[in-house]
């Protein structure tokens, strides 16, 4: 149904220096495996198996991760540490990997209308890796590719959050259809808590229409002055339809040094250990 996801990761990952100075925030491993293999493996899960990369100056780590390292193979092949590999080679059996660069940093709507020439005229996922989501049932992506299935149209992960952090997100606003599911009519980027539609806060899970690159091609650039995905999804709205889905697992903003010792801390006894 959606066989490509896009994974914008030329940020610098500032919060995490100076773990970040030469290696990609992407990489930063929860417990023993990078962020952004666990996007990889949800999408995966969710039934995706071409994922294209966004990436910049410095992130080359990220491309090799994804790619075989002959010589390490050649290495352990047949010992007993081979067992490590499993995880990581089980996911390039499943999917290709293609990239391309942002050469200059101009948004999350820039860093994705730079993915076209990966996507192409179809629908596709997004994973903004830093959200790491994890959950016993359907991944997060599964449950919003099934989604898409009914409506047919662009879909935002949200969350409820205090209305005190509505300044570090994406925010909506919109009919309920039923419980967590919206028709979003409004949504702002990062607005003040006293500006904000709602507390319902967009999480780095999208499923995006084509029709999106269009749209982001007439973004003019808004808060921060960067192209923002949030204004280019609001045009969708109006235009169309956007769907908000307040999706069911946990969510770790593992861009925040909290964040991050929570997901480790959880992942370790959840999931490790378990
Ligand atoms: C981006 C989006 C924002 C969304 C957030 C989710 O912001 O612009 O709308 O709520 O991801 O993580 P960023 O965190 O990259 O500043």
């Amino acid at each position: 149904m959606i066989n490509k996801c896009l994974f914008p990761v030329a940020g610098y990952g500032t919060r995490f220096l100076p773990a970040t100075k030469s290696m990609p925030k992407e990489m930063l491993p929860v417990v023993n495996k990078p962020l952004v293999q666990y996007g990889v493996e949800e999408a995966i899960a969710a039934g995706m198996n071409q994922m294209a990369f966004v990436t910049g100056r410095g992130k080359r780590a990220i491309t090799d991760h994804f790619d075989i390292s002959y010589e390490l193979e050649h290495q352990i092949a047949g010992s007993a540490k081979e067992g490590y590999l499993t995880s990581i080679r089980g996911v390039l059996d499943q999917a290709t990997f293609t990239m391309t660069r942002q050469r200059e940093m101009k948004g999350l709507g820039h860093a994705i209308l730079t993915g076209e020439t990966l996507i192409g005229n179809e629908p596709f996922g997004v994973v903004l890796s830093d959200d790491l989501c994890i959950n016993a049932g359907d991944s997060v992506m599964a449950q919003m590719v099934n989604l898409y299935k009914q409506f047919r149209c662009s879909i935002v992960a949200i969350q409820e959050v205090p209305q005190d952090q509505t300044e570090k997100y994406g925010v909506i606003s919109g009919e309920a259809l039923k419980e967590g599911l919206y028709r979003v009519d409004d949504m702002v980027e990062k607005p003040k808590p006293e500006d904000a539609p709602s507390n319902l806060a967009i999480i780095g899970r999208y499923i995006l229409t084509p029709d999106i690159f269009d749209i982001l091609r007439d973004t003019p650039p808004g808060k921060g002055g960067e192209v923002q995905l949030t204004d280019a999804l609001l045009t969708q709205a109006k235009n169309g339809c956007v769907m908000a889905y307040q999706f069911e697992g946990s969510r770790f903003d593992c861009g925040s040094v909290d964040g991050f010792v929570e997901a480790t801390n959880h992942v370790y006894q959840h999931i490790y250990k378990a």
